[in-house]
């Protein structure tokens, strides 16, 4: 048995309806993993896809563009303020069935030809489990192809921020390794541990460099003080109003330090790939 209940709780009270209040900040800023993730996963007219973690349904649509009226994508989610905003977006799309549910135990039938997600595979308590559902769902000869986040020394639009708020405001309480969240994924041997061990084939884990499109310099100070570690942090320090708005400038501030004046961000992300054998 799994039990999710904690990052459901967690993506539908606190980071869902963050996200969903700078959702054009976010979209814009992961673009460009999307189109790496596509032109790797290579969705095909008439193939049925699922898609896990759909949030508010950016990929789903580019997915079912792909697929064509003879495809179809199945996308779940656990967060329904973020599957709102996915449901109005994709109300025109005839291809697509939106799913509240946990995927780790959602029942499927194995029929799809794809399993994808940006960035939506990395919440669950118990991945082998959860991988072994996902697995079932797959027509022998599917593939999985998925994007995670590399470690955070990779990533230095969150470990900046990080940093910065660890000297205001203390340490992050301590987590065990691979305890779902962001990160859980940045260990490519763990991933393929996960993967082999959930039956899956040829399991490969590439660190991939992509480029963030922040909106502005701006903006992304603003999306790390919500998002991300730094802004768990300031959550889980409930920092209060002053704090954050002293916090802001700092991120502010280190900006120029890691983004071009563009607020164009470098960053690392896990390419996942495998088959059902
Ligand atoms: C970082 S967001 C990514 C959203 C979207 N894929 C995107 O890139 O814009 C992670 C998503 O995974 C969803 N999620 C977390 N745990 C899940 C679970 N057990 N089953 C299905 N979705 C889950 C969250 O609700 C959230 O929408």
């Amino acid at each position: 048995m799994t039990d999710n209940a904690r990052q459901i709780a967690y993506w539908n009270e606190v980071a869902g309806p963050k996200w969903v209040r700078i959702q054009g900040a976010m979209e814009a800023r992961l673009a460009g993993i999307e189109d790496m993730l596509l032109a790797r996963a290579q969705p095909r007219l008439g193939e049925r896809v699922l898609e896990i973690g759909c949030g508010t349904g950016t990929t789903t649509a580019r997915l079912a563009d792909a697929v064509g009226s003879s495809g179809h994508v199945t996308a779940v989610d656990v967060s329904r303020p973020m599957l709102d905003v996915a449901r109005m977006a994709l109300a025109a799309q005839r291809n697509v069935t939106l799913i509240e549910a946990d995927a780790a135990t959602a029942r499927f039938e194995g029929v799809f030809d794809l399993l994808t997600s940006r960035f939506g595979i990395m919440f669950f308590e118990d991945p082998l489990a959860a991988f072994g559902n996902l697995y079932r769902a797959l027509r022998p000869g599917a593939r999985l192809v998925c994007v995670a986040w590399a470690p955070i020394a990779d990533n230095l639009h969150w470990s900046v921020p990080l940093r910065l708020a660890i000297e205001r405001l203390g340490p992050p309480k301590p987590r065990a390794p691979h305890a779902p969240g962001p990160l859980a994924f940045d260990d490519p041997a763990y991933v393929t541990e996960i993967l082999s061990g959930a039956g899956f084939a040829e399991v490969a884990v590439r660190a991939e460099p992509v480029t963030l499109i922040g909106k502005s310099l701006d903006d992304e100070a603003q999306v790390a003080t919500m998002m991300g570690p730094a802004g768990a942090l300031l959550d889980e320090k409930q920092a209060d109003a002053a704090t954050r708005a002293e916090l802001l400038v700092a991120f502010r501030a280190a900006l120029p330090d890691y983004a071009d004046r563009n607020a164009r961000l470098r960053a690392t992300v896990h390419l996942i790939t495998a088959r059902r054998a």
